[in-house]
């Protein structure tokens, strides 16, 4: 028998109910595949841990968290804590702390779903840097309330961050059995951050003379998911590009609610962190109509990089079973089933 030991965040919001219907799905998978099973170390950092202990998590936290096989998030943020405080205290810093550069997001049609797309192929990775480039965090403010008020919202694009991050691309497609790549760029605009990157794009891609790659401007990237997604196989892309055009293949599958996030440390020297790509939903939190299959997605990554890939690939079963049959449906998709609704439906086929 082997035991995972995970760190479980539920955060805020709906965090707190798609967690606990994820713990669910891991418990069933416990059950039926007996070789396996999950410790959970539940950890109550989140907006209300901020208001009670003025911050998002312990001094201790990150030693708390870095004790485990992998860490699984729900969502951060909620009204009454500024964004800029609650995500730079608690998700932003796990994510550079466990050098989790790399941020796997795959934007995959499942059969079922009845998004305006479902009837194109759409099957692609987007591979977003995940350590630097525009979420730095660093800036400056000055002459509050002057007429003369200026802000700086600075990027740090490295070498060293850039290159590892393009070569990761290049590496997952080649082992993929993928043959193209797309890089996000920017450069006509951008002339120190985008010019750098099309640089070091250009010096990779050397490497990999069997894969045709382009460079494309976001812009027109954005427009080119909705126009051609059968042509995307793997999308590179920096820190905030990527968080745009992963939540726009969320979207295209349907909702926001469905997508997955991987923040992995390749060298699996730090645990990696498993999350929806999804917030908090404060419009609908509390209302038990969350769509949890971000959260189920995001576990049969994290199962996947724990090398179950078996049970990874019955939760993608049983998702797709459920939403080919129509057994459950939430809100966000077209349907009226609750959030335990969707999980029992996907219980019964596990
Ligand atoms: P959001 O993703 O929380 O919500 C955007 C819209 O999508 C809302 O209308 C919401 O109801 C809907 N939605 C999101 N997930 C859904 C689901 N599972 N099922 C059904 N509908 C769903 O984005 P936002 O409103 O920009 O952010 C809200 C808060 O969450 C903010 O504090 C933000 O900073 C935070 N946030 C956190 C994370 C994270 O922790 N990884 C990610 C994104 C946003
Ligand atoms: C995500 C989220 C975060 C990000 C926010 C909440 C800081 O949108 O995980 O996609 O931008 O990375
Ligand atoms: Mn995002």
């Amino acid at each position: 028998m082997k035991t995972f030991r995970l760190n479980v965040i539920p955060g805020d919001g709906i965090g707190v109910d798609v967690i606990r219907e994820g713990r669910r799905v891991l418990d069933r998978i416990a059950e039926v595949s007996g070789g396996i099973s999950f410790q959970y170390h539940e950890l109550p950092w989140s907006c209300e841990y901020y208001l009670k202990h003025g911050k998002m998590m312990p001094a201790d936290g990150m030693a708390i968290l870095r004790d485990c096989d992998a860490i699984l998030l729900g969502a951060v943020g909620f009204p009454g804590v500024p964004d800029h405080i609650s995500l730079r205290q608690l998700l932003l810093p796990i994510r550079v702390e466990f050098d989790q550069y790399v941020n796997m997001r795959p934007v995959k049609m499942l059969p079922g779903l009845n998004s305006p797309l479902k009837n194109e192929t759409m099957d692609f990775v987007c591979i977003r840097e995940n350590s630097e480039g525009e979420y730095c965090g660093k800036g400056e403010w000055k002459n509050h309330g002057q007429a003369d008020e200026m802000v700086m919202q600075h990027s740090i694009f490295t070498r060293k961050g850039t290159e590892r991050i393009l070569r990761y691309a290049f590496e997952y497609a080649k082992k993929n059995g993928k043959n193209h790549l797309l890089s996000a760029t920017k450069s006509n605009a951008l002339n120190y951050s985008m010019v750098f990157w099309d640089q070091i794009y250009d010096e990779v891609r050397q490497d990999y003379p069997d894969m045709t790659s382009a460079k494309m401007h976001v812009d027109a990237l954005a427009g080119y998911f909705i126009m051609h997604p059968d042509r995307l196989q793997v999308v590179v892309a920096s820190n905030l590009f990527g968080d745009i055009l992963t939540d726009l293949g969320s979207a295209m599958l349907g909702s926001i609610g469905i997508s997955p996030s991987g923040n992995i440390n390749p060298a699996r020297k730090y645990p990696s962190m498993f999350e929806p790509i999804h917030g908090s939903a404060p419009d609908i939190a509390g209302k038990g109509i969350a769509n949890p299959m971000g959260t189920f997605w995001a576990i049969s990554m994290m199962l996947e990089h724990l090398d179950c890939k078996e049970e990874a690939d019955q939760i993608m079963t049983a998702m797709q079973h459920v939403l080919r049959e129509g057994k459950a449906v939430t809100q966000d998709i077209g349907g009226k089933a609750s959030t335990t609704e969707m999980t029992d439906a996907i219980l019964a086929v596990l």
